[in-house]
This record gives structure tokens, sequence and C-alpha cells, in this order.
């Protein structure tokens, strides 16, 4: 290859990993056939805990109640809550997320070595109901709302978490549909669930799009067929291979109404 050619290439590459498109083969071909995806899309289903409310915000609720030791049984309590969901959808052996997120704060707090009072087990526990909302989230939901886009939630969260949640956090009234995995028993990034939304909203899945933080969410989403977005919440967040990325990348979900109107 002539370096010409090759620093051709390379310039293509960063351009199109730079817009979220794909970083090799024919970018604008590609990038044809996404904003095709976007234009048809009618609703959007949000993954809930760490995209639209900030599980990062426990740090400040563990390090209360655990001066030292915050950030790391923040971390690894989250880890445990999604590991948990995982393993149990793998055993076939479903208990709903409130029950699973407290079984992992057991573990997180045995782990550290950390005594846990019924208290302080009751009140981290429902921090999970007043989790705040990323800066973002409202802006662009009142604006995609303003657009006529069709707005859910599709969650691992039981549906009195979520219900909770959304109302404390003032979302409530642009969401259509809270619609949790408990109605299947199986958590995300199963097929059923994914499959649920598009049953419960009657809708194609070249209408229902879906957006995460969670690259795993947004992998099982595009696996299942939905034209998806991954908006990553952490610097050093890395896309999973799995083998089905996201539609497009996006740096905020500011980027989703302006998106959607264009396509
Ligand atoms: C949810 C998990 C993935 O909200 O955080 O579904």
């Amino acid at each position: 290859m002539t370096t010409d050619r090759r620093n051709f290439l390379l310039a293509v590459a960063r351009v199109s990993a730079a817009t979220g498109t794909m970083a090799l083969g024919i970018p604008g071909a590609r990038a044809q056939k996404s904003d095709d995806r976007i234009r048809k899309i009618k609703v959007l289903a949000f993954d809930s805990y760490g995209s639209l409310f900030d599980v990062k915000s426990l740090d400040s609720a563990c390090e209360q109640a655990y001066p030292g030791a915050g950030k790391e049984l923040s971390t690894l309590w989250r880890a445990k809550q999604l590991q948990y969901s995982q393993m149990r959808s793998q055993m076939n052996r479903y208990r709903d997320f409130w029950l699973l997120t407290d079984d992992a704060l057991v573990h997180a707090t045995n782990s550290l070595r950390l005594p846990l009072s019924a208290d302080t087990r009751r009140q981290l526990t429902a921090s999970y109901l007043t989790l705040p909302l990323y800066p973002d989230v409202k802006p662009a939901m009142e604006a995609l709302k303003k657009q006529g886009v069709r707005l859910v939630l599709l969650s691992n969260g039981t549906a009195k978490m979520l219900e909770a949640v959304a109302r404390n956090s003032g979302i409530d009234g642009l969401i259509e549909q809270l619609i949790s995995v408990d109605e299947v028993k199986v958590f995300k990034p199963d097929p059923r669930v994914y499959q649920l939304a598009v049953d419960k909203l009657k809708t194609g899945t070249d209408e229902l799009g879906f957006v995460s933080s969670h690259s795993w969410d947004v992998n099982g989403a595009a696996s299942f067929g939905l034209p998806t977005f991954w908006v990553p919440r952490q610097a050093q967040d890395a896309p999973d291979e799995l083998g089905y990325q996201a539609t497009r990348t996006l740096k905020s979900m500011a980027e989703l109404a302006p998106l959607l109107l264009r396509g």
C-alpha cells in the first residue's frame, strides 16, 4: 500500500470513529444506512440505572455509612447487582431487582468486612428510589417529547422501583410507560426483554430505538434487532466486543432530539 493511501485510510478511520460510524470499510454508505434506521424511529426505550439515573451518586451515600470505604463499596455493590442479574438469568432463577440489589449489598459489605445494620441496609437500598438524573436527561426528554417521540423506560428494575425513581426525579410526566423485566421474569440482555417492549408498545422493531449507557445492553438490543444509541457515562468506557455495536454512539442524550429530527 502506498503511504498516501495508508494515510487516507487512517484519516477516514479517524473521522468515522469520531462521528460514531464504523471505523473500517465504507463509512459513507454505513452512515447512510444508520440514518435510514434512525429515520424510522417513533419510540425510544431508555435503560434506567446508570443511563438516566446516576448510580455513581451512591458513592456518597456509601461514604456516609462507611467513611473511607464508600467508593469501593458502591462500585462492588453495583458490579455484583449486575452480575447477579445475569447469573440468575442463566440459572433460570429469577428474583426481582429490588431483592437482588439488597442481596448484592449484603455480599459487598461481607466481602469488604463492613458491618451492615438493618437500618443501614434499608437506607442504602432505598437510595435506589431517589437517584438523581444525569443533567442531560430531562432537557433531552422534553425536546424529544416536543417532537412527538414516544418515551418509555425498559429496565431491570421492578415497576415499583421505576415508578418511585421516575416520580422523585420529575420525569414521570414525560414517560409513557415504565416497562419492567419483572413481566417476563428474566433480565437484560435476554432477547425476551426487548421483545416485551415491542409487544407492549405494539411497534415494529424498526420503530423502536433503544438508549443505554451499558454497551452490553446495547449489544443485547442490537442483537435482538433494534436500532440503538450508546451514551457512555464514564470516560474510560470502551464498547463491549460482543459483535453488535450501537447504531450511533453519542456524547450526551442532548444529541438524540436533533438526530431524530434530522433523521
Ligand atoms: C437497568 C439496569 C441495567 O436499569 O441498570 O435495566
